[in-house]
C-alpha cells in the first residue's frame, strides 16, 4: 500500500510568521426574546479579550437576532465590552438575521462595509456578504465570484495564504438537522475557490463547528464553520464556543474552545498539501472500473430514433473490463410504467453488472410498485471480491426532497466497518451531497449533512450523484464525491462518467460526451486505499 504521503508534493510554506485568527460568530445580540445569551457573552467576551498575538478577528455574521435598530444599538452597547489585549482589527461580517428588516441598510450604517480585506505580507483574508436581503437563504452573485476570482489570482498574492470568508455554509455539515438556507450559487462559489487555491474558507451560520478538507486534483482547500458565541439556539451537543486558527508555514491549527468550559476545547491539526498527477505505467490495469450516468429520463415517444440512452449503452458496451455501471436516477421522464418497461428493456442490453436508484422523475404514485417489478430491491447491492457498492434509494413519494435516514446510513456505516480493509466502497444516491456549478444549489436531501460527514469518515472510496447540470467533482477527507453523467442533453452535451481506481490509490475521472465522441479527464485524486 502507497499511502497518500507518498505522492504529495511538498508544501509551500507561505507564512513565515505566525498568524492568529480568533473567531466570535452568531451573537444574535438582541434586547428582547430568548436568542441572545448575555451571559455567554460577557464570559466570552472577558476571555477573547485575554488572547494574545491575535492578527485578526472575526465575526461571521447574525451579530444581531432581527436586524432592528433596537438590536443594532444593544449590540453596539455590548461590544464597548469587546477591549482586547491586542490591539489588531476586527473584520465583522452581515448574516441573515443582520440582513432581516432592512437591516442590511443599518449595517452599512452603524458597522461598516459588507466586504472586507485584510492584507499583510503572509496572508490575505476576504470578508464578503453572502445574504440575500430580508430572507434565510445566502447567494454570493456571479459578478462577485468574479471579483474574488479576480483578487485570489493577483500574481503578488500567489505565495500568500488565502482565506475567504461568508456567513452562510458553502457545503452541508453535520448535526444541524434539517439542511436549509444554504448558497444558491455555492457550487460556482467552490468551483472558483479550488480553482483560485484559496487554502481556507471561514462560515458560520449553523450554529456548530466543523471543519472538512476538501481537495481539488491540484490541492487541499479547508472548510471551517464556527460555532454560535452567544446564541440559545445551540445544536445538539455543543453549546456556546469561540475558535482561534493558527496558521504557521503551511499548518493550521483549528481549536473550538467553549465559553464555559475552556478545558474541554478540542483542536485538530491539518497541513495544505499540493498533489501532482501520478503517472500510470503504460498497461497498467486498474483495479476496480465504474461507468456513472443519470437523468436517462426514458419516455414513451422515440421517434424511431436510437435515444441518448441507448446511445450511450452502446458505447459502454464497446468499453471492456467494467466492473459495475451505476445509474443514479432519473431513469423515467414520468414513472409511467411503460417508461419503467423500456428503462429496464435498455439497461439489459449492458453487457457488465449494472445498479439503478431511483431519482426524482421515477417518484410519482405507483411508481414503487413498477419499479419493485422491474428492478427489485430499491437500495440495490452490488458486491464481488474486490467492490463492495452500495444504491440507496433517497427519495420521497412524489416531492423534490429526500433523505437517507439514520438507520439506513447507520446500517452501511456498520457493514463498511466490519468489512474494513478488504473491499472498495461505494454508493450512490439520486440527490446530490455536493453543490454543482452552473446550477442552483438546492438542498433537497433533508440529512445532506449527516450524510455526506459521514460518508466523507467512514472510509468510503466513492459516492455517486446525479448532476443537475455539468459533471463536477471534488475529494473530502479521504472520499471522491462525483456529480455526473447526465444524459438529459437539454442545456449541457450528454456525458457519461468512467472513473477507473488504480492500486496506488490513484483515482482517474473521465467524461466521455456522446455528442462529440470524445473522452476527457475531469478529475484525479489520491486515496489511501486500504485493501
Ligand atoms: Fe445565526
Ligand atoms: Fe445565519
Amino acid at each position: 500500500m502507497i499511502s497518500e504521503q507518498s505522492v504529495k508534493i511538498n508544501s509551500q510554506e507561505k507564512i513565515k510568521l505566525k498568524k492568529r485568527l480568533v473567531i466570535i460568530s452568531d451573537t444574535h445580540i438582541t434586547r428582547s426574546g430568548g436568542a441572545f445569551n448575555l451571559h455567554a457573552f460577557n464570559v466570552g467576551i472577558e476571555k477573547v479579550n485575554k488572547i494574545k498575538n491575535t492578527s485578526l478577528y472575526l465575526n461571521l455574521g447574525d451579530i444581531t437576532q432581527m436586524g432592528t435598530l433596537l438590536d443594532y444599538e444593544y449590540a453596539l452597547e455590548q461590544f464597548k465590552k469587546f477591549d482586547p489585549v491586542t490591539k489588531s482589527p476586527i473584520m465583522v461580517l452581515i448574516g441573515n438575521h443582520d440582513a432581516m428588516n432592512v437591516g442590511y441598510l443599518l449595517f452599512e450604517e452603524m458597522i461598516g462595509r459588507r466586504h472586507y480585506a485584510y492584507e499583510d505580507d503572509d496572508i490575505y483574508i476576504l470578508g464578503i456578504d453572502s445574504t440575500k436581503p430580508d430572507l434565510p437563504g445566502g447567494i454570493i452573485h456571479h459578478n462577485i465570484i468574479k471579483a474574488v476570482r479576480a483578487e485570489l489570482e493577483i500574481p503578488e498574492r500567489e505565495n500568500k495564504f488565502k482565506v475567504v470568508c461568508f456567513h452562510h455554509q458553502l457545503i452541508p455539515i453535520p448535526n444541524t438537522g434539517k439542511e436549509r438556507s444554504a448558497i444558491d450559487d455555492s457550487g460556482d462559489m467552490l468551483k472558483m475557490l479550488l480553482e483560485a487555491k484559496a487554502d481556507l474558507v471561514l462560515n458560520g451560520h449553523r450554529h456548530t463547528s466543523n471543519l472538512y478538507t476538501v481537495s481539488s486534483s491540484e490541492k487541499d482547500l479547508y472548510i471551517f464553520n464556527a460555532g454560535t458565541f452567544c446564541c440559545n439556539k445551540t445544536r445538539y451537543r455543543e453549546l456556546f464556543t469561540y475558535s482561534i486558527v493558527d496558521i504557521e508555514g503551511s499548518n493550521l491549527s483549528f481549536k473550538v474552545i467553549p465559553v464555559f468550559d475552556p478545558e474541554s476545547k478540542h483542536e485538530i491539526l491539518r497541513e495544505v498539501n499540493y498533489y501532482i498527477p501520478l503517472q500510470i505505467e503504460e498497461k497498467q490495469k486498474p483495479i476496480a472500473r465504474f461507468i456513472q450516468m443519470s437523468n436517462s429520463l426514458v419516455s414513451e415517444q422515440k421517434d424511431g430514433k436510437i435515444s441518448k440512452f441507448e446511445n450511450a449503452i452502446n458505447s459502454i458496451n464497446k468499453m471492456n473490463d467494467i466492473d459495475l455501471v451505476v445509474h443514479a436516477g432519473n431513469l423515467t421522464k414520468n414513472s409511467y410504467k411503460e417508461e419503467f418497461k423500456a428503462a429496464k428493456d435498455t439497461l439489459d442490453l449492458l453487457k457488465h453488472p449494472y445498479i439503478v436508484v431511483p431519482g426524482f422523475t421515477d417518484s410519482k404514485p405507483l411508481a414503487w410498485e413498477y419499479w419493485k417489478q422491474n428492478f427489485g430491491d430499491f437500495d440495490p447491492l452490488y458486491e464481488n471480491e474486490k467492490i463492495y457498492f452500495q444504491g440507496m434509494n433517497s427519495t420521497t413519494l412524489d416531492s423534490k426532497e429526500g433523505f437517507i435516514g439514520r438507520k439506513k446510513l447507520n446500517n452501511f456505516i456498520e457493514k463498511v466497518l466490519s468489512l474494513s480493509h478488504q473491499k472498495i466502497f461505494g454508493v450512490c444516491c439520486f440527490h446530490n451531497l455536493i453543490p454543482t456549478p452552473l446550477s442552483v444549489w438546492r438542498t433537497e436531501l433533508i440529512d445532506s449533512g449527516d450524510v455526506l460527514s459521514q460518508f466523507a469518515r467512514s472510509q468510503i472510496d466513492l459516492v455517486l450523484n446525479s448532476s443537475p447540470s455539468i459533471s463536477f467533482n471534488v475529494k473530502i477527507e479521504n472520499t471522491v464525491f462525483s456529480n455526473g453523467g447526465n444524459l438529459e442533453g437539454k442545456y449541457f452535451d450528454e456525458v457519461f462518467i468512467e472513473i477507473e481506481i488504480y492500486r496506488k490509490g490513484l483515482v482517474v475521472l473521465k467524461e466521455h460526451n456522446l455528442k462529440t465522441g470524445e473522452a476527457k479527464v475531469i478529475g484525479n485524486y489520491y486515496l489511501t486505499i486500504l485493501i
